[in-house]
């Protein structure tokens, strides 16, 4: 009787220990999530070159909710996919778009924000390029790997790719081509941290794009803790509040 009590007593700490295991594991539960940090207001770094922006802002409201801490580590955008692909991230937000190619080699989330592409061209230049066609003989600069370097392929098959979009707007600026073709808020906020009259966002949106987080392909836990997240954010206002924070003027 005596040993069987024992027996039960040490059953009842096994489970409780386990539990306590269990729980302590899933808060110390940590999501590696890569992000190329040129892409502001999306991410981009502050004074103490950490990242900052509506993505880091939307990751760590969802791992606030999921129980789960966010490492945020930064690389050149053409290495997130293969990152994930090697499992060396758990996750990318990355302002990246959701497209058919990609989703062949990574999984994405639900969609988190509608964009498009558009073109950003010396305002000396203004009447020469109205149209996004009219740069058909124009190099264009664009960032390495991103969907605005393969649509200006596409335009005029003339691309400067950079690493990083300093560089492209930079090139533009010392007239080494056209235009810069990238995503139209990425745009938007450039245009609005520069002189005015300086540069001229040609009026078109190129093509409507919206952006998901991308997560290692048949990784269902952690796609599913991500899913989770932005629903619940999406539902406690937390994911309204991050995107007037970031684009409020724009609403
Ligand atoms: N949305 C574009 C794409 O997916 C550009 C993304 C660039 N993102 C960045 N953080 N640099 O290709």
């Amino acid at each position: 009787m005596t040993c069987g009590f024992k027996q039960f007593i040490g059953a009842v700490t096994m489970v409780a220990c386990s539990m306590f295991v269990a729980q302590a594991h899933a808060e110390d539960k940590v999501l590696k999530v890569g992000c190329e940090p040129t892409f502001p207001p999306f991410e981009f770094l502050d004074d103490n070159a950490q990242p900052i922006g509506y993505d880091i802002d939307i990751i760590k409201a969802i791992g606030e909710e999921e129980g789960v801490k966010i490492e945020i580590v930064t690389m050149p955008f053409d290495g997130l996919i293969p990152a994930l692909i090697t499992a060396q991230l758990d996750a990318s937000i990355s302002g990246i778009t959701i497209t058919e190619e990609r989703a062949k080699k990574v999984d994405f989330t639900e969609p988190y924000y509608d964009s498009g592409l558009s073109a950003v061209v010396l305002s000396e230049n203004k009447d020469k390029f109205q149209k996004i066609s009219d740069l058909s003989k124009s190099r264009i600069c664009s960032q390495i790997g991103t969907t605005g370097a393969a649509h200006a392929q596409k335009i005029s098959g003339n691309v400067a790719s950079f690493n990083t979009n300093p560089e492209a707007f930079m090139e533009l600026r010392a007239k080494g081509c056209d235009a810069v073709l990238l995503d139209k808020p990425v745009n938007g906020y450039f245009l609005s941290k520069s002189k005015v009259g300086e540069y001229y966002e040609i009026p078109e949106i190129l093509n409507a794009e919206q952006y998901g987080i991308a997560v290692k392909k048949g990784n269902q836990q952690v796609s599913q803790i991500l899913n989770s997240g932005l629903e619940k954010i999406r539902k406690n206002g937390k994911f309204d509040e991050i995107y007037n924070k970031w684009f409020a003027a724009k609403k």
